[in-house]
């Protein structure tokens, strides 16, 4: 544990599904993506990589999936068991993720965590996703956004906040193993906030 991981975690506890962030129209469109992407899952097992407070593991549930949720901040934790009696909580650094030769999953959904992840640490646990699923459902935030332009102009960044291309992001997939079938762009007019902190709207939604 780092210093850093602490900051994420105080980070997404303050600004994860607070109605206040001004994000949400974007996140909402890509929740929704994700959530029309996952196919059923009767009788089936999910992964889903950085919980935070249950939004994906509740698409997975709802398809009928038998999840499996990792994430690291012990207050999500507590909430996702509260909220998902049935699902296997994994209180756990996903950089630290081993899988058993033989461990399998139908889907594995890694939404909203990428850019918590430096490079070498993408590289490593996308060769590990690699050999334990079929399909991924993935995302990032685009470093030549119009967002990710400004926060970066301002100063605003997080240190712990990593931005991909999504060329270069394209070949990680690939050099891992995996065939894009799939791929959107997500939030072209994003809301952007005047302030840090993004409490102040410069484009109304
Ligand atoms: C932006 S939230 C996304 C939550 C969820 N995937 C969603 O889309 O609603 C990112 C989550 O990933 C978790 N996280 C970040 N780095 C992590 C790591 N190395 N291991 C486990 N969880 C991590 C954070 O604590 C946070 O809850």
């Amino acid at each position: 544990m780092n210093m850093s991981d602490d900051e994420i975690k105080e980070y997404y506890s303050e600004w994860w599904e607070n109605p206040k962030d001004i994000r949400n129209v974007v996140f909402d469109s890509l929740n929704e993506l994700v959530r029309r992407r996952i196919p059923p899952g009767e009788g089936k097992k999910a992964l889903d990589l950085g919980s935070g407070r249950g939004r994906i593991v509740s698409y997975l549930v709802e398809k009928g999936y038998d999840v499996t949720a990792v994430e690291f901040n012990e207050d999500f934790c507590r909430e996702l068991k509260r909220k998902f009696p049935d699902v296997r909580v994994l209180q756990e650094d996903v950089r630290n993720l081993n899988f058993d030769e033989n461990e399998r999953f139908d889907v594995v959904t890694c939404i909203e965590l990428v850019q918590n992840l430096d490079k070498k640490e993408l590289l490593a646990l996308l060769t590990k996703l690699a050999k334990i699923t079929k399909l991924l459902l993935i995302n990032i935030s685009n470093r030549n956004s119009f967002h990710a332009w400004w926060v970066n102009l301002r100063g605003w960044r997080n240190k712990f906040v990593f931005n991909y291309i999504p060329e270069d992001f394209d070949r990680y997939l690939e050099e891992a193993g995996f065939r894009i079938v799939y791929r959107r762009g997500i939030g072209l007019v994003t809301p952007i906030s005047l302030f840090s902190g993004f409490k102040g709207k410069l484009i109304p939604i």
